[in-house]
């Protein structure tokens, strides 16, 4: 079955298409570092045989955090907590990636500070959010440095891959969307002023990360409304980063309020579209919660890998359950025997 068979990508030779997507546990401690809850979470997703773990958003920056808990990579007393759950998952066979974010306008983090939260523009995402100081050009220096500088960091730290957040509202897709950026500079306007943002994060990434190491992007391909983000403008961006990028995580949503449709694989169609026009391998993600479904991306050529991410947090040993119910060869599963054997009832 396509969902139990290996893919590679540069240096990520992953022994299966599951992928954790990233998702905050909101948990860090207040200075940002990792707390056991995190080993305890990701490495129980690894030991249930997830292929590809991709730790949850990342602030770059104080400022950056969608919250006060969680977690940062602004200094490098954080490698070490962040190390310890990347070898930890390490250790049963799944590659680890961190996502590193920059939260933008949605930053609800040192809420005293009127002037903390930054965006393309000074528009609230609504009446619940601080309104958003305009970002100067100085502070966008600042902010490319910071990834750039988290992309060191998570080198350091053993990842095997990074996912830069261009997506759900954050900074980047802030910059992306029409609807949040209504800059006058370089930086807004058209497709390619809106994009440049990414591209020098990127570029910045790709000055301290490592040749043979994957760059994810994840995106969010639609905003579900008419004078938003389509799929066909986010086509154009994706083309226009193709060269920094080696895997398109598709996602949606998150920019602005709309009501979105949601049904099993829902985002799949918008991975499709952009695997095949950009000729990008993508990740797909949304509501994947059986095998069937996993399946029919996969085959179809929706996309390369699928991504569970509530499933996994109900089941963390999804994979392996999975591979047995269909009658995969544990033997071939790439997981500690003891747990192989388990699943054959055998005792010791
Ligand atoms: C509690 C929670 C936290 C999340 N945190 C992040 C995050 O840190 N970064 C991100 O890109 N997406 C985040 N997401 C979105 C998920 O990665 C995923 O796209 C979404 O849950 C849909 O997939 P699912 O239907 O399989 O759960 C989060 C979602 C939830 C429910």
């Amino acid at each position: 079955m396509k969902t139990f068979q290996p893919f590679v990508v540069k240096n990520l030779e992953l022994k299966n298409r599951v992928v954790f997507p990233p998702m905050d546990l909101y948990c860090a401690k207040t200075d940002g570092n990792v707390t056991d809850e995190h080993f305890v979470h990701y490495v129980s997703r690894a030991a249930g045989g997830t292929g590809l773990i991709i730790m949850e958003a990342t602030a770059v920056l104080p400022n950056g955090r969608i919250s006060d808990n969680c977690l940062g990579i602004w200094e490098d007393a954080q490698v070490t907590g962040l190390s310890r759950v990347a070898q930890g998952c390490r250790r049963y066979g799944a590659k680890v990636a961190l996502q590193l974010n920059h939260a933008g306008r949605k930053c609800t983090a040192g809420a005293q500070d009127p002037e903390y939260t930054v965006a393309p523009s000074p528009i609230a995402f609504d009446e619940t959010y601080r309104k958003p100081r305009e970002i100067s050009t100085q502070e966008m220096r600042e902010v490319v440095e910071a990834f750039r500088e988290g992309a060191r960091r998570a080198d350091a730290a053993g990842f095997d891959a990074i996912e830069i957040h261009g997506a759900h509202g954050y900074l980047i897709s802030e910059f992306l969307s029409p609807l949040t950026n209504k800059r006058t500079d370089e930086y807004g306007g058209n497709t390619e002023n809106r994009t440049r943002f990414l591209r020098e994060v990127l570029e910045a990434v790709h000055s301290v990360w490592p040749e043979e190491k994957a760059v994810l992007l994840r995106v969010s391909a639609t905003d579900h409304l008419p004078d938003g983000m389509q799929v066909d403008e986010m086509v154009e961006m994706v083309r226009i980063v193709r060269d920094l990028v080696d895997v398109v995580h598709v996602s949606s949503g998150g920019v602005v309020l709309a009501r979105i449709d949601t049904f099993p694989g829902y985002q799949a169609a918008l991975s499709e579209t952009i695997r095949t026009r950009c000729q990008v391998p993508t990740i797909a993600v949304g509501l994947i919660k059986t095998l069937d479904v996993a399946e029919e991306i996969l085959g179809n050529g929706r996309a390369d890998l699928v991504a569970l991410g509530r499933e996994l947090f109900r089941n963390p040993f999804w994979v392996l359950q999975n591979a047995f119910a269909r009658g995969v060869d544990m033997d071939t599963m790439e997981v500690p025997t003891i747990y192989r054997e388990a699943f054959l009832d055998k005792l010791r």
